[in-house]
Order: C-alpha cells, then structure tokens, then sequence
C-alpha cells in the first residue's frame, strides 16, 4: 500500500490509542511486525504553541518509521501550523482526529462532533495538504450517530482536497467504545473514493483481522485494543495474511521478555515516577493468564523501581504460574477499554 509518498509494507497497523501509543510501545509494536504505526491524538492548539507534554508526546525515533503523528482541532489555520511542527518531529504522515468522542472535544466543536460537518473537515484538510509536505491523512467514524452516515461523503470531499488515506473506526461517534463495529461501513468509503482506506473496530485476535480486510476490502487494518498485552497478534495476523500456518502463542520466558522490554523502555521515555504510575495498567495486559494474577497486581502496585520490577516479574512469569495458553491473547473486557 503506498500513502501518498510513503510506502506501508503491508496492511497489517497499528490504531492511535491515547495512554498507550507512546514510543516506546509504538517501538514494540513495530518490532513485532505492525507495518504502520500511529502515535496518540494531541491538541493541534497545543502542539501550536509547544506545549512541554504535547511535544514529549510528538516524539518519534528512526525505528518506528514509517510513523504517523496526530492531531485534533477544528480551526484550519491552527491545524495547519501543528501540521507542520508534527512534519518537522520527522513523522512521516500527518493524520486528523475526527472521531474522538471525549465529551471535552465534542464540547468544543472538535474530534468526533466534525462528523456532522462534511465541509468544514473538508477545509481542515485542505488547509493542512498546503501547509505540509508529508502525506496527510483523517480518521474518522461511520458518522455522528446510527441515522446518520457520512462517512463516505466526507472521505469523497477529502480525497478531492488532497487527503492521501482515511482510516474509518466502524462505530458512530455516538457509539463511543460501546457495542460492535458495524464494518460495513468501511466497504461503502472504498466504494467512495480511490485512496487507500484503513479500518479499525473489534478486531481482538489475528484471524479477526484477515476477515476484516477480506469482508470490507480495505486496504490496511488498524488493531487498537487487541494489541495491548499482546503485540504477537501483528506477526500472526502477518502469517495467517500470507498463508501460513496459526503461529503458536509465545511462551511465558517470551511474555516476560517483551512485558521488561516494554516497561523498561517506559521508565526511560517517562521516568520513575510516571512510568510507575502506569506500571500497573501496562503490566496487568501482560500478566492476565497468570494463575496467580491477583497476587501480581497487588504486589505490582508496590513496586518503586524498575530493578524491583524485573524481580517480580522473574518471580511471577514462570511456567508453573501460567494457565495453559488455550487463547493467544488475554482478552481485554470492554470495561477496560475506554479512555
Ligand atoms: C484507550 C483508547 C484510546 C484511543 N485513542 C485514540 C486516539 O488517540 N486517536 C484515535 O484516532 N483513535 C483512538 N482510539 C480508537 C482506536 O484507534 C481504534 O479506532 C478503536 O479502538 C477501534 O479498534 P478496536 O475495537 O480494535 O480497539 C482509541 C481507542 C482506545 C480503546
């Protein structure tokens, strides 16, 4: 699949997820075979006047390339100036939150609340395709709510602007996280326009992601929550994609491997006291087949340091405190799920 100038191996991505689309998970991800990644949405109006956090969060290093960075906003001019700082932290595509359903953005005429306006994305996008020289890309929803889809019509006017790619999340910005994906929706955009169409919703194990792009004929499928504790499911959606055999699920010495590796690269991108703050959500992905899961949680919330942590997690991640892996991804509830 090419995006414009970028060329994406295959279509096998990563979905934006705020809190969890940082660095170094977007490192891991990539390492274990997602084609595309995409970072957290961020205020354009912060990005604009270079905010400390919003620019820690617009980070991206040589390995995880190609990235994406994303943005949120609804006035074109401020969107074009965040744009541009996004092209200079050296993303190499530029994508436009239009689906965020947080009542703050909605309340401000943002994210998701575009959905009802066709024109007015249309002009954010046209905009930003001037400002920038990467490729510039939007995710959307189905539409504002079940009665109302406008989907196709905004990728149309997108297209028309310049807008190399949109990536559809096949739930109504009313819908928010709650319920099925309806993935329908994602073969009437394809029917739409000729760009590259991407689509994310309910995809929880590899095989869910190949009946995504055989059912809708999307381009590119972007996995959210069905990675998180399990970055295994690019490399097997990857295998099955090409015809291979169901991969075997890693063994627990790999579990803890990658869980280190990823908490590690947390304390150095946060430092001790964030990354201790979000241990225990980042661990618990991980840690849910274990049959002594209780007692890591409680004992995860203790911890003070990173050396402490590589000690519980040798203690807990052995084979005589795993379940039989009868699944290959600890299923995350949808409780878990929203932002
Ligand atoms: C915790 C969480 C945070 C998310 N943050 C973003 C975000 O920052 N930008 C965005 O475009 N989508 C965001 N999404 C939506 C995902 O990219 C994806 O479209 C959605 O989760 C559907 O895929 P899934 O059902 O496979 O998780 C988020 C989803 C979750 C669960």
């Amino acid at each position: 699949m090419r995006i414009g100038s970028v060329s994406v191996a295959h279509p096998i991505t990563l979905a934006p997820m705020e809190e969890h689309t940082n660095p170094p998970f977007r490192l891991l991800m990539k390492q274990h075979g997602a084609s595309l990644v995409c970072g957290e949405r961020i205020d354009a109006c912060d990005v604009a006047k270079r905010d400390r956090r919003a620019m820690r969060l617009l980070s991206t290093t040589p390995g995880e390339r190609p990235a994406v960075g994303q943005i949120s906003g609804k006035d074109p001019h401020e969107m074009s100036e965040a744009a541009k700082i996004v092209e200079a932290q050296g993303f190499s595509i530029v994508d436009l939150n239009f689906e965020c359903p947080i009542r703050r953005l909605i309340g401000r005429g943002e994210g998701g609340a575009l959905m009802a306006d066709p024109a007015a994305i249309a002009r954010i996008v046209a905009a930003v395709v001037k400002g920038v020289s990467i490729p510039v890309t939007l995710k959307i929803r189905s539409g504002p709510d079940a009665e109302q889809e406008t989907a196709p019509e905004i990728a149309r006017l997108a297209e028309q602007v310049g807008a190399s790619a949109v990536d559809v999340h096949a739930r109504s910005v009313a819908q928010s996280y709650v319920g099925g994906p309806d993935w329908s929706v994602v073969t009437r955009v394809k029917q739409a326009v000729s760009i590259p169409v991407l689509g994310s919703g309910g995809v929880r194990e590899a095989a869910d992601a190949i009946r995504f792009l055989k059912e809708t004929g999307a381009d590119g499928v972007a996995i959210g929550r069905g990675c998180l504790g399990n970055p295994w499911i690019f490399q097997q959606a990857r295998s099955l994609a090409l015809g291979g055999a169901t991969m075997a699920p890693p063994s627990v010495t790999e579990r803890a491997r990658v869980l280190l590796n990823l908490v590690e690269g947390e304390f150095d991108y946060y430092g001790n006291h964030l990354a201790l703050k979000r241990l225990p959500r980042t661990s618990c992905y991980f840690a849910k087949f274990l049959t002594d899961f209780a007692s890591f949680r409680a004992s995860v919330q203790k911890v003070k340091n990173f050396p402490e942590f590589r000690s519980l997690v040798r203690e807990h991640f052995t084979a005589a405190h795993a379940q039989t892996l009868v699944r290959d991804t600890p299923r995350n509830s949808e409780a878990d799920d929203d932002q």
